[in-house]
């Protein structure tokens, strides 16, 4: 039956509803929250299959990708439609994305402290962002409502990722980012792809608020992740990494977090992986912030009594958040995978960083948060050694050159003239036999 496109299920069924008031809208709803009572909204998948039959329709789309041409076909994120979006394959915006290697190096699992520890290198999506996965179900919900232009706030990976995908859509796009306060790379990104770029006097949550009276007022089709589809394209960082382990449920999954988009579509995607019998046990979630932007670990804390709002601070701009949009569904998240939220400071945050970039794999500050927790949480004794540990790193390298700002282990030498180049490298290679000698 395979068409060189995928094949769907055509019983499933998608609903979505809100989380706050219950009301229950099309899978054509082009609503991004609850008109009704502003609430959250949630997409609910009724797959045909489940378990083991799931299981092999997921895999023999992966073992098609090889020699399927077709976008959808390819992309490791309609590879799992049935529990993303039931979308026409003419109506969808795919890059392709997704298919990030899993990667393993002896010098993380060092740093770590965990020895099998592996990271997962979403830097490897088409915009070099794991933001690509939520814009491709974003876009491509956008055409299916006819939407007249998309619009995000952003601290510089998701608007990079809307203004690809928008272009590839051919719907106009605006994009609402704190001035001076994206990385360069980001921005370079944005610009070239074709968003109308606005930099806004304000942080990120500034720009959040606008974003989202922008789309009150102007009919304008949000797709930051409140947008319940960006969640469900963001799930299959999850089922990919459990396909790719044989769908043998790692301990934990350590990832950054800011706008807690990703930590909600995290749980989501465990708690259907393990209802639709997937897995047979639930990893832990570890939800890493930096320490100066870090509202949801503090509320972790204590339990999670309280929404807490900070003014955020940190030189892993990416995640300098202070009050972030998707709260309830990531406390959901957290506490239905025995999940825990803590916060590394920038050093902790550079230092993993460094081994990152050192071992050749790299990544974006915000990124190293997840390795950097994993860390904190071995030294307190609650992470072992020998468990099962994935890290997930959400930003290639070249996203943020400068890291936040120059990062002084990592400036390169001042200029030098030829003759003093060789002079140089002599003296370094002299010392390097010298220091391998016994
Ligand atoms: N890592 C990177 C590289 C990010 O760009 C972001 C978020 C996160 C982690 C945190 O994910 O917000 O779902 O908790 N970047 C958003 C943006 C806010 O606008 O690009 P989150």
């Amino acid at each position: 039956m395979s068409t060189g496109t995928v094949d769907r299920d055509d019983t499933a069924s998608t609903t979505v509803r809100c989380a706050a008031c219950g009301v229950t809208l099309s899978d054509r709803t082009a609503q991004s929250t609850c008109t009704a009572c502003g609430g959250l909204l949630v997409v609910e998948h009724v797959p045909h299959h489940r378990g083991n039959l799931l299981r092999a329709v997921f895999d023999e789309r992966a073992a098609a990708a090889l020699r399927d041409v077709s976008s959808t076909g390819r992309s490791g994120v309609w590879r799992f439609r049935e529990l993303v979006l039931d979308a026409d394959d003419d109506e969808i915006v795919s890059h392709p994305e997704g298919n990030t290697p899993l990667i393993s190096r002896a010098a993380i699992a060092q740093f770590a402290g965990v020895d099998g520890i592996l990271v997962k290198h979403e830097g490897h999506n088409p915009t070099g962002s794991f933001k690509d996965r939520g814009m491709t179900v974003a876009l491509t919900q956008a055409r299916r409502v006819g939407a007249r232009a998309v619009a995000c706030a952003s601290t510089g990976n998701t608007s990079a990722s809307l203004s690809a995908y928008a272009a590839q859509a051919g719907i106009p796009s605006f994009v609402f980012v704190p001035e001076g306060r994206i990385a360069l790379g980001k921005l370079a990104q944005t610009l070239a792809y074709g968003a109308r770029t606005l930099q806004i006097r304000g942080d990120f949550d500034d720009c959040m608020r606008l974003a989202l009276d922008a789309s009150d007022k102007l009919g304008v089709y949000l797709v930051n992740s409140v947008n319940p589809f960006r969640i469900e394209g963001q799930k299959t960082i999850v089922f990919e990494m459990l396909q790719q382990l044989n769908w043998q449920a790692p301990d934990w999954i350590a990832l950054p977090a800011g706008n807690l988009g990703n930590t909600s579509a995290f749980g989501k995607a465990l708690a259907e992986a393990h209802h639709l019998s997937l897995i047979d046990r639930l990893p832990r979630l570890l939800a890493v912030q930096a320490s100066g932007a870090s509202p949801f670990a503090q509320a972790f804390a204590s339990g999670f009594v309280d929404r807490i709002r900070v003014r955020a601070e940190t030189r892993a701009t990416a995640i300098r958040i202070g009050d972030p949009a998707s709260w309830d569904r990531a406390v959901r998240a957290i506490e239905a995978t025995n999940g825990m939220v803590i916060s590394v400071t920038d050093d902790e945050i550079f230092a993993a960083k460094h081994v990152i970039d050192r071992c050749g794999v790299g990544c974006e500050p915000a990124s190293a948060a997840s390795v950097a927790g994993v860390r904190a949480l071995v030294q307190r004794g609650t992470i072992r050694p020998q468990d099962r540990v994935i890290a997930v790193l959400t930003g290639h390298l070249l996203k943020d050159p400068a890291g936040g700002e120059v990062d002084v282990r990592a400036a390169p030498e001042p200029p030098l003239t030829p003759d003093d180049a060789l002079a140089m490298v002599e003296r370094v290679l002299a010392q390097a036999t010298e220091s391998s000698q016994p």
